[in-house]
């Protein structure tokens, strides 16, 4: 038994934890959208306005604050007025994304992604086309949701059943452009960048503007050829792929660690991003934008460490464990600590394709560890971080994936505290004594199974779920817990 001691310190907050921390991410890419989210009006699974209503139920209960769509690489093909108008007209066009080409209908529109948001409570982030659209392409689109002059392209919005401006708050200007998104220069982005963002900001003051960021050497390079205008960057894109941690069910206990260092090195990522943002001139604050973060298993791609493992045809779908679901708890414990700097994030992707926390198969749908290890963070979500020292604490792994055994985050509501605890010990049991502020428990749930390897599937849907945890207190702002081996659990506190 691992014995560990920690502190949830009140003394020094950290900063708020947006919302914005826990989006997600649609792309027109395999089942995500189309089959996943999106299955039409006239289908015979039940749907709220074409959207499978079983999905939508369980994206609400999770929450999901900040939606992006329609891509990814799916996002410098796509021209938004074939999804406008009457369905029956809409064109079809090649859809294209990741090497995948389909016949895309166009049926699920603007108007349709935002009234999931609607339905979901997410604010609507569009990742607007640089690879093969024009500054004016992107325009139209910003005056057709935004505006509320009374111009064609605003008529034309009402005509289509949207009198008020749907007020879309983030727009991205293009993705991956140093790869699918156009294969650019940097220099050649940066300046492409100031050019369509100028023109988006005088049709729209408001919108959040998202640059696209890449590696160490883009990002500097781009900072300084928009040096005199970064009054023209909101965010900084950044994405982060975990792709060695082996097989997605058949990995071994070395890969196990191996992916959970990768997920806790995301925060080094931010962290390194960041200080290239706080040179920038003027205290410009720019934020990071992670719109594209999780595991992607080599059984879903061509490319990166084991592909050669990978299914073809490549469908972009994984099983997802409850290794996975440590690995976003872990994750998510660097986007609370940098909450100050990392202005939103995005899991990829929301349903069936890469790390999504939910899945469908024909009439089926079941939720994957990620989905409740997500859902157990709720208590965090728009609450003060707090910093936890970690008093006393073992390792776990070997060599370059050596970690904590047991780590963990913890938030300041108004009458609360919540903290967030992973022990991510491949076989060993944790006895975690912790000093939090509050009375008493209002609500304690553990995330385990048997082996890290176990997920969710159609037939099995609930083998990995959150049960009830047991929790010593002694009256003195001391708490105690026992955490299995491979395990997350969040307790919540009333003062
Ligand atoms: O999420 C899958 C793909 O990964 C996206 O289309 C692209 O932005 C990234 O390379």
């Amino acid at each position: 038994m691992i014995e560990t001691t920690l502190t949830v310190r009140t003394d020094a907050p950290i900063g708020t934890i947006s919302p914005r921390l826990y989006g997600h991410f649609a792309e027109h890419l395999g089942r995500c959208c189309y089959g996943g989210l999106w299955v039409g009006t006239k289908s015979h699974i039940p749907n709220y306005g074409g959207f499978r209503a079983d999905v939508v139920d369980a994206l609400k209960a999770l929450p999901v604050p900040l939606l992006r769509w329609p891509g990814g690489c799916y996002a410098d093909h796509y021209h938004w007025r074939d999804g406008i108008g009457a369905p029956d007209i809409r064109p079809t066009r090649l859809g294209m994304s990741c090497g995948l080409q389909v016949e895309d209908d166009n049926s699920l529109g603007t108007h349709e992604f935002l009234a999931l948001c609607r339905m979901l409570g997410a604010e609507p982030y569009l990742a607007g086309n640089v690879g093969s659209g024009s500054p004016q392409e992107l325009c139209d689109w910003l005056e057709y949701c935004n505006s509320s002059v009374n111009t064609t392209l605003v008529r034309e919005r009402r005509a289509n059943g949207s009198a008020q401006p749907f007020a879309v708050p983030l727009w991205g200007v293009g993705n991956e452009n140093w790869g699918c998104g156009g294969n650019y220069d940097v220099v050649d982005y940066a300046r492409e960048y100031r050019r369509y963002a100028t023109m988006l900001r005088h049709v729209d003051a408001k919108a959040e503007l998202v640059a696209c960021g890449f590696n160490d050497e883009w990002n500097i390079e781009f900072l300084k050829t928009n040096a005199r205008h970064l009054g023209l960057v909101d965010h900084f894109s950044i994405h982060c792929y975990w792709i060695k941690g082996g097989p997605e069910t058949e990995f071994s206990e070395e890969q196990y660690y191996t992916l959970l260092a990768e997920a806790q090195a995301t925060e080094d990522l931010v962290i390194r991003t960041a200080g290239y943002l706080q040179q920038v001139p003027d205290g410009k604050r720019i934020g990071i934008a992670l719109d594209e973060w999780g595991v992607w298993h080599p059984e879903a791609r061509p490319w990166g460490p084991d592909n050669a493992i990978h299914r073809e045809p490549i469908t972009y779908e994984q099983a997802g464990t409850l290794r996975d679901a440590l690995a976003t708890a872990i994750a998510l414990e660097g986007f609370h600590r940098q909450c100050q700097v990392l202005t939103l994030a995005n899991l990829a992707q929301i349903v069936n394709v890469l790390h999504a926390p939910v899945m469908t198969e024909g009439e089926s749908m079941w939720v994957t560890p990620t989905y409740y290890a997500l859902q157990l963070h709720t208590p965090h979500i728009g609450q003060t971080a707090l910093p936890v020292d970690i008093t006393h604490s073992v390792s776990a792994g070997a060599g370059d994936s050596s970690i904590h055994a047991v780590s963990a985050t913890a938030s300041r509501h108004e009458g609360g505290t919540a903290i967030t605890l992973v022990n991510r010990h491949y076989d060993q049991p944790a006895s975690i004594r912790f000093t939090a502020a509050g009375s008493h428990v209002t609500q304690a749930l553990l995330l385990t199974a048997d082996d890290p390897r176990d997920g969710n599937s159609a037939q099995h849907p609930d083998r990995v779920k959150p049960r009830p945890l047991p929790v010593q207190a002694d009256g003195t702002g001391h708490w105690q817990v026992d955490l299995p081996a491979h395990s997350l659990a969040t307790v919540v506190l009333a003062d």
